[in-house]
């Protein structure tokens, strides 16, 4: 995993290579989740008649991936190899100061397109965005999902995050009381005043679309 974020952190990164890296990076994080969800014993015939033993997961074909978009699509396209039948829904989320209209301060969000499907109490919801700087986008995305319903669990996938986007998970955690867990692949010391987090790796969506 560490080899896969050295790749997408190095700027000589090719646009092709910096997709295909954040796929891998969305397949080995989906792995590390698989690790924490409920499995059951059950026990199969082999083609030589013989009984084997074996595990199940229990919660395989309650999986929501959530993918904000854009530049948590290539995270998603590597999830959906784990969670082959997860239902997906997109939210479309930026930082008003992309669009001009922000006071450059404070990184307002403009969420401008929903579309989720039923989410339910059975349901664990993941949320893809491979960059969690001030925690603004992932908290309005995990907010929205709180407001249609209280998922049994909701996983963040993201590539770097910030212990100040971290602080802001927990508080919606402690305040929701639904299991909010987060898995990324560093937590990266800074912010610069452009919002873009230090050493990171620049603008994901970008780099990752070819601007
Ligand atoms: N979004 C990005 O793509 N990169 C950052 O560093 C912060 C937010």
């Amino acid at each position: 995993m560490q080899a896969v974020l050295t790749t997408l952190r190095d700027k000589n990164t090719s646009q092709i290579e910096f997709r295909k890296s954040l796929v891998k990076l969305g397949r080995a994080l989906g792995i590390e989740i698989t690790r924490e969800m409920e499995k059951e014993e059950v026990e199969v015939e082999t083609p030589l008649g013989a009984k084997a033993k074996g595990l199940k997961f229990r919660d395989m074909d309650k999986v929501i991936i959530i993918t904000v978009l854009r530049a948590g699509t290539p995270l998603t396209e590597g999830l959906i190899k784990i969670f082959y039948n997860a239902k997906q829904g997109v939210v479309s989320a930026r930082r008003m100061d992309e669009l001009g209209m922000g006071s450059g301060k404070n990184f307002e969000i403009e969420v401008n397109y929903i579309r989720l499907p039923k989410i339910s109490g059975e349901n664990i919801v993941i949320i893809s965005d491979p960059m969690l700087a001030t925690g603004s986008t992932i908290s309005k995305v995990t907010n929205i999902v709180l407001e249609r319903a209280r998922p049994k669990k909701i996983i963040i996938v993201g590539a770097i995050a910030t212990k100040v986007a971290i602080e802001k998970i927990r508080e919606i955690e402690r305040n929701s009381e639904v299991d909010v867990s987060v898995y990324i692949a560093s937590i990266d010391p800074e912010i610069n005043s452009r919002g873009y987090i230090v050493p990171g790796l620049g603008d994901a969506g970008d780099r990752a679309f070819g601007d």
